[in-house]
């Protein structure tokens, strides 16, 4: 009772942690523990709670030495890990004994982290090596065998323009998808008018719109007042849901974009604006939707680089909602067209 008492608040600490007195006894497990490695007995030797031999090592050289033993372990089901895990001897006043503190951290999801920075990085050099290496093929030609040939220059010249617009738009877009995360948690508070601002993106997409033989309409069912928003990023939700409405549907015809208000939408405290970008395209088969709005994942890339995509665009979209504290719907049918829909919090 009196080590409950004495260790019992460790059950706040969210690592798990465990106290062994010298025999290897364990004397207190704190919930975090009794979660990773189940409930146990008090007075259990800690061999009979795992034979992980790295851990149990520590566990003896720390006895040993009497000093704080630090290392990284990987148990097996259910505790898994990797954990990040420290052994620290002490001499307890109050109970007169000595003891060792392990506390086992869980870094699963620190490697995760890293994981997916390493990946992104790797993406971003290959997005960025292909255009480069066009280029760097038209100037060989260019300095070589079409050296003469005026025909060839104009067509090559064409094509390395549009190669190194591709990367300038690429690196626009990680641009503003470091500004937009960098932006931290706090919720954006100028004064947005969704409906003036949905009104202005129409008519700036309107020629790309027609030369594709493609229309935008704007269906606004009731007024709304202003949210609380970032104006720049919100125009570019509706930027790139338009650009990919239009990009992705049939020719002859419309996308729509329909404003309207809800009294409650799921994921969301209050009243939102609901914004519907609804386009009768291909659609998007059900497999590809949870993955989306993931950094360059594309259903057919070889399509959308055609067409100049970077494949950021919606996951710059998912991460201004998630600024806004909004949410976003996909639907979509294949053959049929897909509906892209934001809620914002009024
Ligand atoms: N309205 C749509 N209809 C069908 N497919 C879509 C639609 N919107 C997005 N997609 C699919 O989702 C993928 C990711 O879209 P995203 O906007 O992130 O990239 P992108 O359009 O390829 O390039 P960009 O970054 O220039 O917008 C697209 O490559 C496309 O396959
Ligand atoms: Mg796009």
């Amino acid at each position: 009772m009196i080590v409950e008492k004495r260790f019992g608040h460790l059950d706040f600490v969210q690592e798990a942690v465990l106290i062994l007195n010298e025999l290897r006894e364990v004397v207190f497990g704190n919930r975090a523990a009794a979660d990773r490695f189940g409930e146990y007995n008090r007075g259990r030797n800690i061999v009979q709670l795992t034979r992980n031999p790295q851990f149990i090592e520590l566990i003896n050289s720390a006895l040993v030495s009497r000093k704080v033993m630090q290392q990284t372990i990987v148990f097996g089901e259910p505790a898994n890990g990797p954990f990040d895990v420290r052994v620290s001897p002490f001499q307890d006043e109050t109970l007169g004994e000595y003891f060792l503190l392990i506390s086992l951290r869980d870094i699963n999801e620190v490697l995760l982290a890293q994981e997916m920075r390493s990946d992104f990085v790797a993406n971003v050099s290959h997005e960025l090596r292909s255009p480069l290496s066009s280029i760097s093929g038209f100037i060989e030609t260019l300095k070589g065998p079409a050296k003469e040939d005026a025909k060839a220059r104009g067509r090559f010249l064409d094509l390395m323009e549009q190669e190194a617009n591709r990367m300038v738009r690429l690196i626009a877009d990680l641009l503003s998808l470091s500004k937009v995360q960098a932006s931290g948690r706090s919720v954006p508070h100028a004064r947005v008018d969704i409906t003036a601002l949905a009104k202005q993106v129409q008519e700036a997409l309107e020629h790309q719109a027609t030369e594709q033989g493609k229309s935008i309409d704007l269906i606004v069912s009731e007024s709304i007042e202003e949210i609380s928003g970032n104006p720049d990023e919100l125009m570019q939700v509706f930027r790139n849901l338009l650009e990919n409405a239009i990009k992705y549907s049939a020719p002859n015809t419309a996308v729509t974009i329909g404003l309207s208000k809800r009294q409650r939408a799921v994921g969301i405290a209050g009243p939102a604006v609901e914004i519907r970008v609804t386009d009768r395209g291909d659609g998007i088969a059900p497999q590809h939707l949870p993955r989306l709005t993931e950094r360059f994942y594309r259903v057919d890339s070889h399509r959308s680089r055609s067409q100049g995509g970077t494949g950021l665009g919606l996951a710059i979209v998912k991460h201004i909602i998630l600024h806004h504290r909004g949410r976003l719907k996909i639907e979509s049918e294949v053959g049929k067209g897909s509906t892209f829909t934001v809620f914002l919090p009024i």
